[in-house]
């Protein structure tokens, strides 16, 4: 069946792999997050085998499913709703609010587990976490008088919404929040959580403080590439997963419609440039499955446009046939709906 993914599990152990020895080499741990690819099993297999020493997901839905022996983490703030499956299905949450950790240490009372909660730290980007200059140690003291939650460490998360990218300065203030909750804890955090694939450049430089004894990453493994500067890493894989779509119609037509011009299918005014007749494939798959500016179009193929169940694209003359199957590379969106949606074969080479 078209459209179709084809998953290569030993390109992502690769890229694991590298990756974690680099980590290890700075005596940092790595949480790998699954939910780009809906905590597919065979690659949470290939977590299983590997030396990753934390999965991540942010969907209670995947954590359920995911059979592991290594800690499970929640990634996302959890919703108060959903207590009682965080404290069965993680072993540690991320979080922000208190009133939140009161819940989950509700939770946890009841079936008799101690969860483990990372606190976390807003150091600009304007994501989740406690915003860094309003923070007092009075949430430490509410925290430690929780029973059955441990407070394991401190984390940020970076280059998320603010574009905010890592940098000694940045990291500063974490090192500032690490040693007040250290002193007025009077022990050491075990974990401190430094960021996801947008920290892999300072990694990959030796650069990253040494305090920082976490990363959490998804992107950097699935398709190689860090998030600081939107770059390939050197030796890593960009194919982990590719899509394959087939050619429904293949004709020569203008590239510039015909009568008065409005609104295309979302209801968006689109620019078209007329550049005489072109050769025009539509291809059975559509924004219903991913959104083309997340697919790298391979050689002699340029996408144009698409619309929910149909992609267009422009063909160098003669490169393909009707019937035939167009390959294309995907960018981290385009894996994130490609493997979360049920139109959409997963095939493993
Ligand atoms: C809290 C948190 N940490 C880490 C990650 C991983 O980010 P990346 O895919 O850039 O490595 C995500 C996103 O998946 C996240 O939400």
């Amino acid at each position: 069946m078209y459209p179709r993914v084809i998953i290569d599990p030993k390109k992502y152990a690769y890229n694991v792999n590298y990756l974690v020895q680099k980590a290890q080499e700075k005596n940092i741990t790595v949480m790998a997050v699954s939910k780009v690819y809906g905590a597919d099993k065979e690659l949470i297999n290939i977590l299983n085998q590997s030396e990753v020493d934390f999965i991540a997901d942010s969907r209670i839905r995947n954590l359920k499913k995911i059979k592991t022996t290594k800690p499970k983490v929640l990634l996302r703030i959890p919703q108060i709703s959903e207590v009682d499956d965080v404290v069965k299905f993680s072993d540690i949450s991320l979080n922000s609010e208190i009133e939140t950790i009161k819940k989950l240490n509700e939770a946890a009372q009841k079936i008799n587990v101690i969860h483990k909660v990372i606190l976390m730290f807003d150091l600009g980007d304007l994501r989740e976490g406690i915003y860094y200059a309003d923070f007092n140690t009075e949430i430490i003291t509410e925290i430690s008088s929780l029973k059955k939650i441990e407070l394991i460490g401190i984390g940020t998360n970076l280059t998320c919404y603010g574009g905010v990218i890592p940098s000694l300065e940045t990291y500063q203030k974490l090192a500032d929040i690490k040693e007040k909750i250290e002193k007025e804890l009077n022990q050491k955090l075990k974990i401190i959580s430094g960021g996801n694939s947008s920290s892999i450049s300072m990694l990959l430089k030796g650069e990253l403080p040494s305090f920082i004894n976490n990363l959490r990453l998804g992107e950097s493994l699935i398709v190689g590439r860090e998030t600081a500067y939107q770059k390939q890493i050197d030796n890593l894989y960009d194919e982990v997963i590719v899509l394959e779509a087939k050619i429904i119609e293949l004709k020569t037509k203008p590239s510039y419609p015909e009568g008065e011009i409005g609104f295309d299918a979302f209801g968006r005014k689109q620019k078209y440039q007329d550049i005489g007749k072109i050769k025009r494939a539509i291809l059975a798959v559509g924004k219903q499955d991913v959104d083309h500016n997340d697919l790298i179009a391979p050689p002699g193929v340029q996408i144009i446009g698409s619309s929910s169940d149909h992609l267009i694209v422009q063909l160098e003359e003669d490169l393909y046939q009707l019937d035939d199957i167009i390959t294309f590379k995907l960018k981290y969106g385009g894996v994130l709906s490609l493997m979360n949606s049920e139109h959409v074969e997963k095939i493993y080479v």
